[in-house]
């Protein structure tokens, strides 16, 4: 089985594909239309990044794909309903950058508590101003996180060996990890932090959480740091408390409108105020990141092809199962409607085949059925099933 990686994507997804006995072939660029349709003929795997944009018509044209891996965190460059009626699952690697965004944070606290930021900009301008003034340690200050998932609990770690206390708010119940507490309410994680940091997603319930209202219970002294996504923060209202001085500065990672490329102007009302760092969505653009990005979704197309696991799909069911080396292994991906289990058990037994295992996930569009046979030759069984026309993609795991 032959894989395509597009858009050079970190030379250890070949590696790491190569060892588990898959033949990879590069392409650097990200091809147009025209020429992926010609190209995806010739593969049933592919791996993009976020350039190439596989729309519903290049899944249409190309019925046989089985897999695509996206290099990266988003899977919006993909149509993955259009992906999901096709059979082909999509995976990508959410989690690869988890430390390198946890690392920036810490980086911005230190900094915007010594006024890095605007220090180096005077220094290089010739002004030299040497003053302890309102310049802190992080040391034994309160952080508030807001969102306790991946990245918040690393900078919650990474935080309590600087020797900050760590509060944090989020809508579930979660773990407190070292000395680490959940507080009840967003208000009093504002009201107590000397600096808050934000790590939730994006949701309608998240779109704009940190407006004027919550701004106004923040300390004078505090900072607020965003490496989550634009739309939480209501930048107008950031805007006026750094000039009224109602905190003492912010570090801004992403924002509500961002530039596609590095060619685009960007422009924000933030730019040329005190103590306010702007970086342009790099919190979790590191060599390592993209280097675990390789690793993590080429062990996510091998899970699948070699296993039949869909652990981590982001349009299939998931399902992980254990590999039973004495059976056969048939993966099935039908239209969910009545009576599809019945039919292939027919064709099963019809074949004489016992069941060894037999797994299944559901959502309302798909079944993801994981057969073992104890069977020595599958051929027969695998085109009866292929066959039934609620099948979409059927096949065996070698
Ligand atoms: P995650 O899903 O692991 O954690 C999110 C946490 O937020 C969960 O614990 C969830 O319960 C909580 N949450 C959800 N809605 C909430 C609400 N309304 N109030 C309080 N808590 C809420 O996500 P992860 O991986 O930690 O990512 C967090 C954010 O970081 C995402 O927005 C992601 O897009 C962004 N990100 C930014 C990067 C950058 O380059 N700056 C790189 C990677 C992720």
């Amino acid at each position: 089985m032959r894989i395509l990686l597009l858009e050079n994507i970190h030379p250890v997804a070949k590696e790491t594909l190569e060892k588990k006995g898959f033949a990879v072939d590069l392409l650097a660029h990200s091809p147009a239309p025209s020429e992926m349709k010609e190209l995806f003929k010739n593969y049933e795997i592919v791996g993009i990044r976020s350039k190439t944009k596989i729309t519903k018509e290049i899944l249409e044209n190309s019925r046989h794909l089985k897999a695509i891996g996206c290099f990266c965190i988003g899977t919006n460059q993909v149509d993955l309903i259009a992906a999901k009626k096709n059979g082909t699952i999509v995976f990508n690697a959410p989690h690869s950058n988890t430390r390198s965004v946890a690392e920036l944070v810490l980086a911005e606290m230190i900094a915007l508590s010594r006024q890095l930021g605007d220090r180096n900009n005077l220094a290089h301008q010739g002004t030299w101003l040497k003053s302890a003034k309102g310049s802190n340690e992080i040391r034994g200050k309160v952080l508030g996180i807001v969102g306790y998932g991946h990245i918040g609990s690393q900078v919650s770690i990474l935080a309590e060996a600087f020797g900050l206390n760590v509060i944090f708010y989020d809508i579930t119940k979660k773990l407190s990890l070292g000395n680490a507490r959940q507080v009840e309410s967003l208000d009093e994680l504002l009201k107590e932090s000397d600096f808050v940091s934000l790590h939730v997603p994006e949701t309608i319930e998240t779109k704009n959480m940190i407006s004027k209202k919550q701004l106004s219970l923040m300390k004078a002294s505090s900072y607020l740091i965003n490496a989550s996504r634009g739309s939480v923060v209501f930048i107008d209202d950031l805007v006026d408390v750094l000039k009224n001085k109602k905190i003492s500065g912010c570090a801004i990672d992403v924002f509500p409108i961002e530039p596609a490329s590095n060619n685009e102007k960007f422009s924000s009302p933030l730019q040329g105020l005190n103590n306010v760092i702007l970086t342009p969505h790099i919190g979790g653009s590191t060599e390592e990141a993209q280097h675990s990005i390789g690793i993590e979704v080429a062990e996510s197309l091998s899970r699948y092809l070699q296993v039949g696991s869909s652990a981590g799909a982001v349009n299939f069911p998931n399902i992980d199962v254990p590999r039973n080396i004495k059976s056969k292994r048939i993966v099935n991906i039908h239209k969910n409607q009545p009576g599809v289990l019945g039919m292939i058990n027919g064709i099963i037994s019809s074949e004489g085949a016992n069941i060894d295992g037999q797994f299944l996930g559901t959502d309302e569009e798909i079944g993801y059925l994981v057969i073992d046979v104890h069977l020595d030759h599958v051929t027969n069984l695998y085109h009866k099933i292929k066959e039934l026309e609620p099948s979409i993609l059927t096949h065996v795991i070698s």
